[in-house]
């Protein structure tokens, strides 16, 4: 699948490395999840390791974006791993900052919901964003995702401010009961 420039497939264990770089890139900016810099342990092996699993789980989804010879972008959902919550997937979404504002994003997010589609257990995608990250809302928006919740001030930032965080979901198909 193409768009954006560039080309959306399956996230292979050779990726594990750029995926690991990718985020400490993205978390280096500070602005956009919980976990700060350096914060979170997220070694390559284990990132291969979670990959090999994912493929096994039946309720994950692992996609990248290549343009122009590299890995510019991600997306993953993850269904729950207890019963109760096997048929809600969180997502998460990443663009390399030269890379954003040209569609990667959207390009990604379409296709993660084409392949959760693909896996029975999953019925639900949802996902918790900063109230400060319009980009992200505008997008989440356009694709049906709508706000279940905002938990206010519920993060303290590093320069001692706060921020909202905002809860959005979205159904894959009708619910079955
Ligand atoms: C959020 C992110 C994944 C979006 O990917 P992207 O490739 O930049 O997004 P797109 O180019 O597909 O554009 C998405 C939408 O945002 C809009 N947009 C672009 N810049 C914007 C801005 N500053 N404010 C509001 N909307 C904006 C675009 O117009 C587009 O909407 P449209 O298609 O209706 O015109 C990407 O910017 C990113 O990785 N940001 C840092 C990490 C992050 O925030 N991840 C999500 C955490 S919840």
């Amino acid at each position: 699948m193409s768009g954006g420039g560039v080309i959306i497939g399956a996230a292979a264990d050779s990726d594990a490395r750029a995926l690991v770089e990718l985020r400490r890139a993205i978390l280096s900016e500070g602005a956009w999840f919980t976990a700060e810099p350096g914060e979170v342990a997220d070694d390559v092996r284990v990132r291969a390791e979670r990959l090999r699993e994912a493929r096994r789980s039946g309720n994950q989804v692992h996609l990248v974006a290549r343009g122009g010879g590299e890995l510019v972008g991600m997306v993953a959902v993850e269904g729950g791993r207890l019963r109760r919550v096997r048929h809600v997937g969180r997502l998460e979404i990443m663009v390399a900052r030269p890379w954003r504002g040209r569609g990667v994003g959207a390009a990604l997010l379409e296709a993660a919901l084409v392949s959760a589609r693909l896996h029975p257990a999953l019925e639900k995608v949802e996902l918790a964003v900063y109230a400060h990250n319009a980009r992200a809302l505008t997008l989440y928006e356009r694709f049906g995702f709508v706000q279940e919740g905002r938990r206010v001030r519920q993060q303290r930032l590093a320069d001692g401010t706060y921020a909202d965080e905002v809860w959005m979901a979205r159904w894959l198909r009708p619910p079955s009961a």
